[in-house]
């Protein structure tokens, strides 16, 4: 079968355009599929990192600027993996030049700026996706189906963290490469936008709609000096954020994110409570899930710990053999695979710009809350 390009443009040259080049690169090999994903060009704004990107990853040439790859005939997918103050601004040019448009989370700075995001996406009727990757780690993937195949019967109790140490110094600047989280200009939020936008993303898909919040944050150091211009400025993020939540389906949960829990690097843990049953996960055992089954015999009745590896659970049939786990990398390979799948068929993967903004919703009932200091009801 002769395959359908799928060129690529990609926007941005860290972390996660990493990850995305090398979901791209491998797709194909382990999914097979109709769309064979095409390298075609990397931007980013320092020309010479652009060029030693694309010589690194494989890409057909590079650009210093991101609206040269909006302009080119030859791109049909923009992949945006830039701070979160370009998502809006990329993604809308994107999708009004006619391009497919995958964007990495937050979707937007707040849900105004990802309202505006989804618009144009669906005025312009293309295919779009944003970034949520832990929901394709296998053991999540298989979590999402015993609930939807009643295993934990009614949930009453939704439990996350996402826990880290890194901003801990306050030498730690705000602003700049890297350090860009920590500007409330660029990155929107702190741990709310960051990291709970994940917790929450997997919250949505795993357990429905959150109906609404009470919040705390905390800004545990009040002025950094900006990377950029050398000043020391007050710090308008949160370094850490905790919530309460009441699902559609009468569950109460809790949420919490920070980047002050010293020894924690990336540490996303979430557990379920259910009549039936139990599950509980955790990022740096990821391929296990942990499951317990009241149905089980009172005499065996206990923690079982799933190690998902075998050909039946999800996604791993396109990997090695039963037994030999994958890791953190694959579950953007899955991501792609998915959206690559999802316009072969004609129904689009999930989370879209329209699924993710429901994430927004939330982050900004939670950054209300905890302004008001009262519950706050979530739109949507
Ligand atoms: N899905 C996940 O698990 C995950 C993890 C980390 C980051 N993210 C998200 O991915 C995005 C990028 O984060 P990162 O960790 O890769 O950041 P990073 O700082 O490692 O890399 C950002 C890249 O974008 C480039 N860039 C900045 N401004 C640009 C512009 N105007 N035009 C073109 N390129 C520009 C920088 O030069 C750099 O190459 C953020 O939105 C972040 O929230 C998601």
């Amino acid at each position: 079968m002769t395959k359908k390009k799928l060129n690529i443009g990609l926007v941005g040259a860290g972390f996660m355009g990493r990850t995305h080049s090398n979901a791209f690169r491998q797709v194909g090999q382990f999914f097979g599929g109709e769309y064979e994903p095409v390298l075609k060009a990397i931007a980013t704004r320092n020309a010479k990192g652009a060029a030693d990107f694309a010589a690194n990853w494989g890409y057909e040439s590079s650009e210093s600027d991101w609206r040269k790859l909006i302009e080119r005939k030859d791109i049909d997918l923009i992949d945006i993996a830039s701070p979160n103050d370009t998502h809006a601004e990329i993604a809308i040019a994107a999708a009004e030049a006619g391009k497919m448009v995958m964007c990495e989370k937050p979707l937007g700075r707040n849900a105004a700026e990802a309202e505006k995001m989804v618009a144009a996406v669906e005025a312009a009727g293309v295919a779009n996706m944003v970034w949520y990757n832990y929901r394709r780690v296998p053991a999540v993937t298989l979590a999402k189906q015993m609930i939807d195949e009643g295993r934990l019967g009614r949930i009453f109790h939704y439990r996350a963290k996402f826990l880290q140490d890194w901003t801990i110094s306050a030498d730690v600047p705000q602003g700049g490469m890297g350090t860009w989280r920590l500007d409330a200009s660029v990155a929107g939020s702190g741990v709310t936008g960051d990291l709970l936008a994940h917790c929450i993303d997997t919250a949505l898909w795993l357990n429905g709609g959150i109906d609404s919040v009470t919040a705390a944050t905390e800004t545990f150091v009040k002025q950094r000096s900006h990377a950029v211009s050398g000043k020391v400025e007050e710090v308008k993020i949160d370094d850490a954020s905790a919530f309460l939540a009441r699902f559609e389906n009468g569950s109460l949960a809790t949420f919490e994110a920070t980047r002050y829990a010293r020894g924690h690097k990336a540490l996303y843990t979430l557990e379920i409570n259910g009549e039936k049953g139990s599950i509980a996960w955790d990022l740096h055992d990821l391929h296990r899930l942990q499951f317990f089954d009241h149905g089980d015999d009172g005499h065996l009745r206990g923690w079982r710990s799933i190690h998902i590896t075998d050909g039946d659970h999800p996604y791993m049939s396109h990997w090695w053999v039963p037994g030999l786990q994958i890791g953190y990398e694959h579950s953007f390979i899955h991501q792609a695979a998915d959206f690559l799948g999802g316009l072969a068929s004609g129904t689009p993967a999930a989370p879209t710009f329209r699924d993710a903004l429901r994430t927004d919703y939330v982050t900004d009932a939670v950054l209300a809350s905890a302004r008001s200091g009262r519950w706050e009801a979530v739109k949507g």
